[in-house]
């Protein structure tokens, strides 16, 4: 085994969803080729979210299978309960059991905030955070029998930080870190760890959204190596935000700045305390990441 390969998933069980193009393909073509058996899921449909077919998952499992390794297709749509349900079973049905799973599908409807139609609106949260919903379900249940899992969850920087014309995908890609935000501490006691991958690669997706000369730097092999360490089983951390793209990576976290005590601690703070105190209250110096809402919520000490 080469010395750069010493992480491996041997043994490993793993889904992959919207693995039949772009970045999942990717992750699924890495993960097998480290040794994991893999549920190349994949509904086949077009970048918004219309049509179906099987020839994407097909092709990725073909690819692993001629390179030597072991992987089964899932044609499910991550947007029903169904969906999520059927590509578990599938993982246990073939493999005995599922140790990883990456929530990669997504589709975009871009569009300004006052021409979003509801269905534009729905149909984007449905893939990607009820998508993430329902593949966790089923994946985070079997994890916790077996007392180990990783789960890593696909946001965007559209979502982190905002994108014109993506209200729909950051409300998604965002309302997916409040997800991982809990499920990092109730999988906690049965070593389930779960993070996020913001990722930058120039897929069918970001076609739209890059400029032609960064196409090149953003090879879609080069997030992989983010994405395969958070589910590897000395991945060291949960709950955290990383980016990927183009050979940098890099942390991302919701902080908050030290509390900013106003009056006298008698008197109702009043709309003036506020103003009066704006700089200070507006100010980011000294803002941590907090692990969970214990540690914002109890009440610090005057200082
Ligand atoms: P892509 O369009 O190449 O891949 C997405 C895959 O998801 C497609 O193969 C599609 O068929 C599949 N899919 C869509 N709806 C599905 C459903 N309901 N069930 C199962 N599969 C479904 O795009 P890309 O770029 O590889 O996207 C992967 C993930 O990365 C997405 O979640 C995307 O939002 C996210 N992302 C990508 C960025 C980039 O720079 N490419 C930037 C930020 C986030």
């Amino acid at each position: 085994m080469a010395a750069e390969e010493s992480i491996r998933f041997d043994g490993r069980v793993a889904i992959v969803t919207g693995a039949g193009g772009g970045l999942g393909r990717a992750y699924a073509l890495a993960l097998a080729g480290r040794g994991a058996s893999v549920v190349v899921n994949d509904l086949g449909g077009g970048v918004d979210g219309a049509g179906q077919g099987a020839a994407a998952a097909d092709r990725v499992v073909d690819e692993i299978v001629k390179a030597g390794g072991k992987a089964v297709a899932s044609y499910d749509s991550v947007s029903t309960v169904e969906g999520g349900e059927s590509m578990v079973r599938t993982a246990l049905g073939q493999f005995g059991k599922l140790d990883i799973l990456i929530h990669n599908a997504g589709i975009v409807r871009d569009r300004s905030f006052g021409k979003m139609t509801p269905e534009d609106w729905d149909t984007v949260l449905k893939v990607h955070l009820y998508g993430a919903y329902n593949v966790s379900r089923p994946a985070f249940a079997t994890m916790r029998e077996n007392k180990f899992g990783r789960i890593v969850l696909t946001t965007s920087s559209a979502g982190l930080f905002g994108n014109f014309g993506q209200s729909n995908y950051a409300a998604a890609k965002l309302g997916m870190i409040g997800l991982m935000n809990v499920l990092k501490i109730e999988g906690a006691k049965s070593d389930i760890k779960v993070n996020a991958v913001a990722p930058f690669a120039a897929t069918r997706m970001s076609a739209a959204a890059m400029p032609d000369e960064f196409r090149p730097l953003m090879r879609i092999d080069m997030v992989a190596p983010m994405t395969l360490f958070l589910c590897s089983a000395g991945c060291p951390v949960t709950g955290n935000i990383y980016e990927a793209g183009m050979g940098h990576f890099n942390r991302v976290a919701i902080v908050s700045a030290p509390v900013v005590w106003v009056g006298d601690g008698e008197r109702m703070p009043t709309v003036e305390d506020v103003a009066g105190h704006w700089p200070q209250i507006d100010s980011l110096a000294g803002a941590v990441p907090h692990f969970d809402v214990s540690e914002v919520a109890i009440p610090r000490p005057r200082s």
